[in-house]
């Protein structure tokens, strides 16, 4: 992975045929890495599909003067005066990569050579001090085989632009082409960061955990209750927030809590879901939680009772001011679903279709109906 204290100076410091260059407030050719003037860089991020109006919401939160020129599914290409660290430190991306150039979309390798001209003319920002690099292909996160003859000649424009040597199996930087269906062009980027290695079978991902924990709006003084917490993914992203209470609850499953970013205790119930008898009613903030899809378990009853019981259990426990759910359900129960929240009192949810793992899935964010009522 680079560096990304090394790739937060790109803005200042540039290296051509090996000589460091300073470069200064004086004239020199503006890349389209850097569009937006000397302090502004670009990045392309990728994350869980379905997400980008969060993600970008996130991004424009987290980062300074934020403008997003391309947004689709799962990536988002922007600029941002905020240095390369900040933008390798956003955990809710799969992948962040920094922009060094980009060209008008043919093949593969057509955009392989053209970006290696361009090299060999003038100098791109993100491509500073590395000592060694490989070049890797993809389009829409899928990684792609590039022809061997246009691989090599962007390596030794890469070698000659930055005097960094061939990494093939790794352990240097990592400069990725990457072609997306509905981006026009495509760009030559470095990454900074990449997704966490994935937990046990059956558990969300980091990044998804913890883009549903911001769709949930965290506030320091929050109760957050998860309560069919399996491996414990979603509690272990609501304590890198500062918290009052974060609880996760299981039937079954032993959840791992423990996470070098917490910032609040987790605790644990073992009990019930659908009665959660330990948790006083109106005294959570926030209910989070990925229950049974009804895929691979069997509910005892039937899916509608299940899903009925589960509403009334959260609508008993949500503050009927504040509270606020965020349910990740399989697509197929969607409705069913949805309609069993309004029965239990909960204001129409808004549905936010999402890819989990591959599988069609259905993000329901709602708040009980007292909460509209009072403008909450
Ligand atoms: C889809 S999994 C949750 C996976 C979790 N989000 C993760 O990242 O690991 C559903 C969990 O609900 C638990 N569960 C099923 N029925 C329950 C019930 N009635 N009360 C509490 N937990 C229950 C199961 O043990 C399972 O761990």
């Amino acid at each position: 992975m680079a560096n990304p204290r090394k790739a937060a100076s790109a803005a200042r410091t540039s290296s051509v045929g090996g000589r460091r260059r300073i470069t200064t407030g004086g004239p020199r050719r503006i890349q389209s890495g850097q569009s937006d003037g000397p302090q502004r860089q670009r990045y392309l991020v990728t994350f869980p599909a379905g997400l980008a109006a969060l993600v970008e919401e996130c991004l424009r939160a987290d980062l300074r003067l934020v403008s997003v020129s391309h947004r689709d599914d799962s990536a988002l290409l922007f600029s941002t005066s905020a240095p390369a660290e900040s933008v390798a430190k956003l955990l809710y991306v799969k992948n962040a990569f920094q922009l060094v150039l980009e060209v008008p979309r043919t093949s593969l390798s057509g955009a392989a050579k053209a970006i290696a001209q361009r090299l060999r003319r003038s100098v791109s920002p993100g491509l500073e001090r590395m000592s060694g690099f490989r070049i890797m292909a993809q389009i829409d996160g899928q990684l792609e085989p590039l022809d061997r003859h246009a691989k090599g000649t962007l390596e030794r424009a890469v070698m000659s632009a930055t005097r960094a040597r061939v990494m093939s199996r790794g352990g240097g930087d990592e400069l990725w082409l990457i072609g997306r269906r509905a981006l026009g062009t495509i760009v030559l980027g470095r990454r900074l960061s990449r997704a966490a290695k994935p937990g046990p079978a059956g558990s969300l991902s980091p990044e998804l955990s913890r883009l549903l924990v911001r769709m949930s709006k965290p506030q320091g003084g929050d109760v957050f209750l998860d309560p069919f917490a399996g491996s414990g993914a979603l509690c272990r992203a609501r304590a890198e927030w500062p918290a009052r209470r974060v609880i996760g609850v299981d039937l079954y499953a032993e959840p791992r809590f423990d996470s070098p970013r917490a910032r609040a205790p987790i605790e644990f119930l073992r009990e019930d879901a659908l009665e959660l008898p330990s948790v006083e009613s109106g005294s959570a903030s926030v209910v989070a939680t990925d229950p049974p899809w009804g895929e691979f378990e069997s509910f005892a009853g039937s899916a509608q009772e299940f899903y009925a019981a589960m509403a009334a259990s959260f609508r008993r426990v949500l503050d009927p001011r504040t509270g606020r759910l965020v349910l990740l359900v399989s697509r197929k129960m969607e409705q069913l679903v949805a309609d069993e929240l309004i029965r239990a009192g909960f204001e129409g949810p808004r549905l936010v279709p999402v890819l989990v793992n591959g599988h069609p899935a259905t993000v329901l964010n709602a708040c009980p109906a007292e909460a509209r009522d009072d403008g909450g």
